[in-house]
């Protein structure tokens, strides 16, 4: 297989980053395609931890090449900071190795403003908890065709002409929302200065992307959120501006659907959420308190604390489908050691009926109250485990029951943050 798509198959945060930076030794291209820097993307090699949000997963492998696609949504002041950041940690850039699609469209100071006041100005119960990085409002910005892109940094009339589109808009909204009007001239200032620090790596990527394949180059597509935040196929409102879904990956680097060989699901062995929404499995009890104290479930972007819960099964089979996953990386399994009892979500029960997927409508989502299977523990420790061998006989079970109910094959296993606590059951990368 040539190309591979990585998408998260819950709420986001399943462990895609060390999957992604495992995988990227068998690529020769990591390309971000949605998504910006809402994402928090962790990597621990031999114990430094690197921490990414813009940059693929990919970046701190030499010698590959990193994309940022024009799916995403870039934060250039955010990226320019990552960078230094990640430098800092010995890891190489250059417009060698980063490329950023000229068609990306930027997030600039305004849209991080909006998103937070709008966050602020909801009523209880109806705010998302974003990541209130002006994300949302770019995406926006962007379907709504006033969107200053990278392209748009090279030449100053056009510069000007795209903030005074923009401006049109945003100063009315603030307005609305008692914000004071944009600094025209200050914006155009600080894009112009940022400009040469974006531009070095400013690139036709639809086009690098085709030579690279035709040159039987391998890509390795990476997601960010996951398909519970799916922009249509998540849990509307409570979702991301984007979609994160496979189908996502052709659009968001300009390459067409059949480049793409494999898509690998990341699922975390339980479930997690951060933000506001619905979530049928969470536990507000002891239960899980521990899921979270022993995974370590606090936010990236935000240090909020995650929500946590129960696997389902019944949502990891939905997004499978939706994202046409042939394979996953079943994360984080060591969590679950010395539970005596795992429970598992089959399907829901809404209004005296059974379903075996998550209805869309808000109403009936509430409604739904998820239906149990139970599964005995292990007291053995799966952390650190390196082959399948090393695992004990009922996590071996849990494991293969997940596959039985969500209808799809394991062919990774993550046991610990480090890199190199992976086994490895299919390759994605194999012909
Ligand atoms: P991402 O957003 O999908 O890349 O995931 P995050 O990096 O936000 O969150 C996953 C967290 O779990 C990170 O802190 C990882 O270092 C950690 N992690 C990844 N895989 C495993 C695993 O198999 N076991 C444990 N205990 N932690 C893991
Ligand atoms: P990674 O790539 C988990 C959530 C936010 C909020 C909703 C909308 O690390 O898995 P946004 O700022 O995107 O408008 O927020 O989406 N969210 C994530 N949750 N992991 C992420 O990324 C997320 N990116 C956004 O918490 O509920
Ligand atoms: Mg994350």
């Amino acid at each position: 297989m040539a190309n591979v798509v990585v998408v998260g198959a819950q709420w986001g945060d399943e462990g895609k980053g060390k999957i992604v930076d495992w995988l990227s030794e068998r690529a020769d291209v990591i390309a971000r395609f949605q998504g910006g820097h809402n994402a928090g993307h962790t990597l621990v090699i031999d114990g430094q931890v690197y921490k990414l949000n813009a940059l693929p997963s990919g970046v701190v492998r030499g010698g590959k090449l990193s994309v940022i696609g024009n799916g995403v949504v870039l934060d250039p002041w955010h990226l320019v900071g990552e960078i230094a950041k990640i430098r800092e940690q010995g890891v190489e850039i250059s417009a060698e190795t980063l490329m950023i699609a000229e068609n990306t469209p930027l997030i600039l100071p305004f849209h991080g403003e909006l998103d937070r006041a709008r966050e602020e100005a909801a009523a209880t119960g109806t705010k998302i908890g974003t990541t209130g990085r002006g994300i949302g409002p770019c995406y926006e910005d962007k379907v709504g065709r006033r969107a200053i892109r990278v392209a748009d940094l090279a030449d100053r009339a056009t510069l000007e002409a795209r903030v005074d589109r923009a401006l049109t808009h945003h100063n009315a909204l603030r307005a609305g929302l008692g914000l004071e009007p944009v600094d025209r001239d200050g914006l155009i200032a600080q894009l112009e200065e940022i400009a040469p620090e974006i531009l070095q790596y400013a690139a036709p990527v639809w086009k690098v992307l085709t030579e690279k394949r035709k040159a039987g180059k391998r890509i390795l597509f990476e997601g960010a959120q996951g398909s519970l935040l799916d922009i249509d196929f998540g849990t509307y409102p409570f979702v991301t501006s984007s979609n994160v879904i496979a189908g996502q990956a052709a659009t968001g680097v300009g390459i067409g659907p059949g480049s793409v060989d494999y898509v690998l699901g990341i699922v975390k062995a339980y479930t997690t959420r951060v933000g506001a929404g619905p979530f049928p499995t969470e536990l507000e009890d002891e239960t899980g308190e521990r899921l979270g104290t022993r995974g370590r479930e606090f936010g990236t972007v935000t240090g909020r604390k995650r929500r946590c819960g129960w696997f389902d099964a019944a949502l990891v089979r939905q997004t499978c489908a939706i994202s046409g996953i042939n394979g996953i990386a079943l994360t984080k399994l060591d969590v679950l050691d010395g539970f005596e009892t795992l429970k598992i979500c089959v399907g829901y029960e809404l209004d005296g009926e059974r379903l075996d997927y998550l209805p869309t409508a808000s109403d009936q989502q509430a409604r739904c109250t998820p239906i149990y299977e139970e599964m005995p523990g292990w007291s053995e420790s799966t952390e650190g485990a390196r082959s399948w061998a090393d695992l004990p006989a009922n996590a071996i079970k849990y494991v293969r029951h997940i596959e039985e109910l969500i209808d799809c094959p394991v062919a990774l296993l993550s046991t610990s943050p480090e890199r190199d606590d992976t086994i490895l059951v299919t390759d994605p990368f194999a012909d």
